[in-house]
């Protein structure tokens, strides 16, 4: 605890203290923004006139294109958002009208979402810190839409999220990465994936995953992967199949991207 100033010796320039943590310039969007300073992914909405990261997710193509396909009822319609990282979908999806319920479970990342929804006015927008997976096991209603984009290759058992996706709404729009074996072993982070496991069963059908193990990325302060120390990736035609066997049978394909720097990568909108 620190201790009233006049009685501790002057402090050194550089010691950190609570004063710190003060602003002493008028109110500004940047000294919101300065609170994650350096921490930001994403290239805020030019309008806000900040500085911040360069990924341009308050402007993505990939959630225009969820936006035309799910169509004029995304005014008012309820979406669920995963993983919202620091809510560019979010408002992107608030801006066309839909309400969403936005779970993130990375406290730094659900505090820049705040950040955002104050900054941005999203009125339609909650954002909550939370695990997904536990929410959709105790969710008790169903949503006109959900959005997972950049959550199903950062998932132990991806297969157990499409089914809690598939029992949450009729509409699902999934951005992921998938796993094929010559574009990922061509990959820089190539390393990062074991021997494929056990085939996972599901109905009566066999699913190669391939675990991915994060290794030191867990330490690094842009790290947004999922809540554990590693990841499975599934193949693309197994969730396509999967989806099918959830009942998904009007499946869009978008954005295909199998030289992704990142890994083969493809936007699935799945509508029953
Ligand atoms: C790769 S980022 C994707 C961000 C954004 N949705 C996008 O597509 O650009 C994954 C996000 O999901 C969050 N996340 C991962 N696992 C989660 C979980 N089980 N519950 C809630 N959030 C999770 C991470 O903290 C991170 O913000």
């Amino acid at each position: 605890m620190l201790r009233a100033a006049g009685l501790r010796k002057p402090l050194e320039q550089h010691e950190p203290t609570f004063l710190d943590l003060h602003a002493k310039t008028a109110p500004s969007a940047q000294l919101a923004v300065d609170i994650f300073n350096g921490d930001w992914s994403s290239h805020l909405p030019d309008k806000l006139g900040v500085v911040s990261g360069s990924a341009r997710l308050f402007e993505d193509p990939r959630i225009a294109a969820v936006i035309d396909w799910y169509g004029p009822g995304i005014v008012g319609a309820r979406v669920l958002e995963l993983g919202p990282l620091e809510g560019g979908h979010t408002a992107m999806l608030d801006q066309a009208g839909a309400e969403v319920l936005a779970i993130e479970s990375n406290s730094q990342a659900f505090l820049k979402c705040l950040v955002v929804k104050e900054l941005l006015d999203l009125r339609r927008s909650r954002f909550v810190r939370g695990d997904f997976t536990e929410y959709l096991r105790g969710r008790d209603h169903t949503f006109d839409l959900v959005l997972a984009s950049g959550v199903l290759y950062h998932m132990v058992d991806p297969v157990a999220l499409l089914e809690l996706l598939a029992s949450a709404s009729d509409h699902l729009a999934i951005w992921t990465h998938y796993y094929r074996e010559e574009l990922v072993r061509a990959l820089p982070t190539s390393k990062q994936f074991g021997p494929a496991s056990e085939p996972y069963v599901f109905d009566d059908a066999r699913y190669v995953l391939h675990p991915r193990q994060y290794h030191e990325a867990v330490g690094w302060s842009g790290f947004c992967g999922g809540t554990e120390t590693y990841a499975q990736w599934m193949e693309r035609d197994d969730i396509n199949d999967c989806l099918t066997r959830l009942g998904f049978t009007d499946i869009e394909v978008a954005f295909d991207q199998p030289e992704h720097p990142n890994g083969p990568s493809i936007l699935l909108m799945a509508r029953r």
